[in-house]
């Protein structure tokens, strides 16, 4: 079990086909790949601010014969493409992208912008993964912004689960899972 098969296991007991899903940091694209090998004719959309990282998620859905809406933007528009509670999973995998330019990565004013854009377009029941990474010289301040802002998000509406792995000695991704009650 490692972050990437958690939130994986889990998406798939909120996804079927037909759903709208959102992938909001597309980087290689196999998040996007995994949502559209889920949605079917449904419809999934990725956004990231790289051009590099948009054509290596078209190339990757390509070589699996899959679909998705490719924008390059920032997640924090992802509310000019979606209506209110219509989507039924929105996944951020926060960071750099692999292999790629280590000074391009997320930050937490629009991660945290994102987020509460995504969670008005989450349908009842519908799930949002965040799954905090961070390392090397970058991906604290997000981190540590982060943890109060996902602790105070209202209890009634939301259910928020945080993971952790509990006895890795350094740095451990921690992936949240964001439930719409
Ligand atoms: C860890 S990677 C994502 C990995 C990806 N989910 C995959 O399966 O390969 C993080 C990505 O977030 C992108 N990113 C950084 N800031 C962003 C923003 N404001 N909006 C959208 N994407 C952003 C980076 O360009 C990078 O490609």
């Amino acid at each position: 079990m490692n972050a990437l098969t958690l939130v994986h296991e889990t998406v798939k007991k909120f996804v079927k086909a037909g759903d709208i899903c959102v992938d909001a940091t597309a980087g290689r694209g196999y998040d996007t790949a995994f949502l559209a090998s889920l949605a079917g004719d449904g419809c999934v959309t990725a956004f990231d601010i790289q051009q590099e990282a948009i054509d290596s998620t078209r190339a990757l859905l390509a070589s699996r014969g899959l679909e998705a809406r490719l924008i390059l933007a920032s997640h924090a528009t992802m509310d000019e493409y979606f209506e209110e509670g219509s989507v039924s999973c929105i996944m951020f995998n926060l960071g750099y992208l692999p292999s790629g330019d280590h000074s391009v990565f997320t930050h937490f004013e629009s991660t945290r912008e994102a987020i509460e854009k995504g969670l008005k377009l989450l349908k009842r029941g519908g799930l949002m993964c965040v799954s905090v990474y961070y390392g090397g010289d970058s991906g604290y301040e997000e981190r540590d912004a982060l943890l109060p802002y996902l602790a105070s998000l209202d209890d009634g509406k939301y259910q928020v689960i945080m993971a952790s792995f509990y006895n890795w000695k350094k740095d451990p991704p921690i992936p949240f899972f964001i439930v719409k009650l």
